[in-house]
């Protein structure tokens, strides 16, 4: 039976790092404030949405939303953005994605200031990662790197192989990756004989958005499976891109979905949000 990664453990010990913290920050008059942008109505978005605020809430930040109708234009969210960016009480803006038709998704990553970007998308935060200087992480990878240093799972040497290769996973995530030494295999739609590389893993993961993708043979006895994926399966159910029932007994460590990877990505949120603030305050 293979170990099972406590998303949501890792998540909280993460969040009790950046509670500490803060309540220090707040002793000398500072809280961290989190801005966060939601444009329309997708169900999805709501519910990640409400789950960063609660985070906030936990971590003692001051959060902020801003619930714009779809019929927003791109102006109007530019110059929300804009206003953000020289509000004095607010250290990181998160604009949720994805935006609706229309809209300028990447516009709009490009007017947050690079200080206050706490998803990392930003092109000059990128750019910081892919030469290993950086201030921000993106948080998705950075929450799977803390899951694997929390089970402590070496990547270095080890042969890492990612599905998906979208700017907010799968390309940060194989940087990530070879920071640690890994060697990484960025994997996609148009690649042939898919699962003949993912069965080379030793790290294996999946961010493709497919329900239940990756099966137990595309996937080596032993190794680890991450999965990024947050998807309904026929009945409605959450599952990710893993088979988690035929795939667990295959592998050394599976991260289930929900309380894998979800819960990371929000408490590196947190963290960031915190460095973003200590980096405004010169502090
Ligand atoms: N949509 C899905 N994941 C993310 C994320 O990490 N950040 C933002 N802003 N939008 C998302």
């Amino acid at each position: 039976m293979a170990i099972i990664i406590d998303g949501k453990k890792v998540s909280a010990e993460v969040k009790e790092q950046v509670r500490l913290e803060t309540a220090q920050l707040l002793q000398k008059g500072i809280r961290p404030g989190l801005a966060v942008i939601i444009v329309g109505d997708d169900p999805a978005s709501r519910v990640y949405v409400n789950n960063k605020k609660k985070a906030c809430e936990t971590v003692g930040f001051l959060s902020r939303e801003y619930a714009l109708p779809a019929t927003t234009t791109q102006q109007e969210l530019l110059d929300l953005v804009k206003e953000l960016n020289n509000d004095r009480e607010i250290n990181g803006i998160l604009c949720q994605l994805p935006l609706p038709q229309g809209l300028d998704e990447k516009a709009v990553i490009e007017a947050i200031s690079p200080l206050k970007d706490v998803d990392a998308f930003h092109a000059s935060n990128v750019g910081k990662i892919m030469i290993g200087d950086y201030d921000f992480l993106p948080c998705t990878p950075a929450g799977v790197m803390e899951m694997l240093h929390s089970y402590n799972i070496k990547v270095e040497g080890k042969k890492c192989v990612v599905i998906g290769r979208s700017n907010i996973v799968g390309k940060p995530m194989a940087m990530l990756l070879l920071h640690e030494n890994g060697t990484v295999t960025i994997t996609h739609s148009r690649t042939k004989n898919l699962s003949e590389v993912t069965k080379e893993a030793d790290i294996l993961v999946a961010a493709i958005g497919r329900a239940k993708f990756v099966g137990a043979d595309m996937v080596k006895e032993g190794a680890v499976v991450i999965d990024v994926g947050m998807n309904r399966d026929e009945s409605g159910k959450l599952c990710g891109d893993v088979d988690f029932e035929e795939v667990k007994d295959k592998c050394y460590a599976i991260t289930p979905v929900p309380g894998g990877v979800g819960p990371m990505t929000i408490a590196i949120l947190m963290k960031n949000t915190l460095k973003a603030c200590k980096i405004q305050n010169n502090c």
